[in-house]
């Protein structure tokens, strides 16, 4: 595996693999990488010839009051799980290369609407700091395709539309979550958790899995579906903020009649904020 650190060495080895005819595909992290983030490196490889991972903790997308200085980093042990997994190529970028004219005045994309809703309406500025660095990494890497986990629901979402509102040439491939055996979603962030809350953890996904069993049973009084999912949550003792059923394509809340929805749920569990997602297809 090579490992360049500028855009000018990334775009000569890119420049090789398009004169060779050899696909690339594109895993962009933030590093601390667990077995969700080798999964999509593992499917990476087989969509494509070529392989590009970055890890670039991106400043934009955490709010003032957000972990940017204690998000976990693991360069070590990245580089040797991503040599393990086959990767051809990490690249691991300073902010400098990134943002070479500071954060502040950089030209940003924004995805209104669906950036304002769920973690958005919590984490203001998130989206649009995630829109504008992955946007960036795309016209780097300039990849056939990229791969993102849907454990991120909202933030595939809002990558697809901007995707496909800017006409960017790139294929986007959702993921589905991969988790801890007791059904915790792998996150970067589980390792906030103390022995304890991380035993309490697992309460997310089991009220997900409840919603989802409503929904299948015919129930469709969402709302109250939803109000009742956070009681489950601070019953755990979580501390939910938000459990909402929404359509599965963009987010918009669903009339009865909905079948292909999502149920979406953050909550805050110590010093972590999880979130987790169930797709369901009532056809
Ligand atoms: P990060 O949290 O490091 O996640 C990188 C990719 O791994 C994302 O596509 C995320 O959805 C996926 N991922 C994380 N946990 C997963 C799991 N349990 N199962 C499957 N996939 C999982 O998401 C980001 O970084 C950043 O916002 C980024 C897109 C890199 C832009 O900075």
């Amino acid at each position: 595996m090579e490992i360049v650190t500028t855009i000018a060495e990334l775009r000569a080895q890119r420049h090789q693999w398009l004169l060779a005819g050899e696909r690339v595909a594109f895993v962009p992290t933030m590093g601390n990488l667990h077995a969700g983030h080798i999964k999509l490196v593992t499917e990476a490889k087989r969509v494509a010839e070529r392989v590009v991972v970055s890890i670039f903790v991106n400043p934009l997308q955490f709010g003032a009051n957000e972990d940017l200085d204690a998000y976990p980093r693991t360069p070590e042990a990245d580089q040797a799980r991503l040599r393990e997994a086959g990767a051809d190529l990490l690249f691991l970028p300073q902010e400098a290369e990134v943002y070479p004219n500071g954060r502040e005045g950089v030209t940003r994309v924004e995805v209104p609407g669906l950036s304002d809703l769920l973690c958005g309406a919590s984490r203001p500025g998130h989206f649009r700091g995630v829109a504008t660095v992955v946007s960036k990494l795309f016209n780097m890497v300039q990849p056939d395709l990229a791969l993102f986990g849907e454990k991120d629901y909202q933030q595939l979402t809002v990558l697809r539309r901007m995707t496909a509102d800017l006409n960017i040439p790139v294929e986007i491939i959702g993921v589905a979550t991969e988790r801890e055996s007791d059904g915790l979603a792998m996150s970067s962030r589980n390792g906030y958790l103390t022995p304890e809350e991380r035993s309490v953890a697992p309460a997310l996904y089991r009220t997900l899995l409840g919603v989802a069993e409503k929904l299948r049973n015919g129930e469709n009084n969402f709302d109250s579906i939803e109000v009742a999912a956070s009681a489950e949550l601070v019953a755990a003792g979580l501390r939910p903020d938000y459990v909402a059923i929404r359509r599965a394509a963009e987010l918009g809340s669903p009339d009865s009649g909905e079948r292909q929805l999502v149920v979406l749920a953050a909550a805050h569990l110590g010093r972590a904020r999880l979130i987790d997602n169930l797709l369901i297809n009532l056809d």
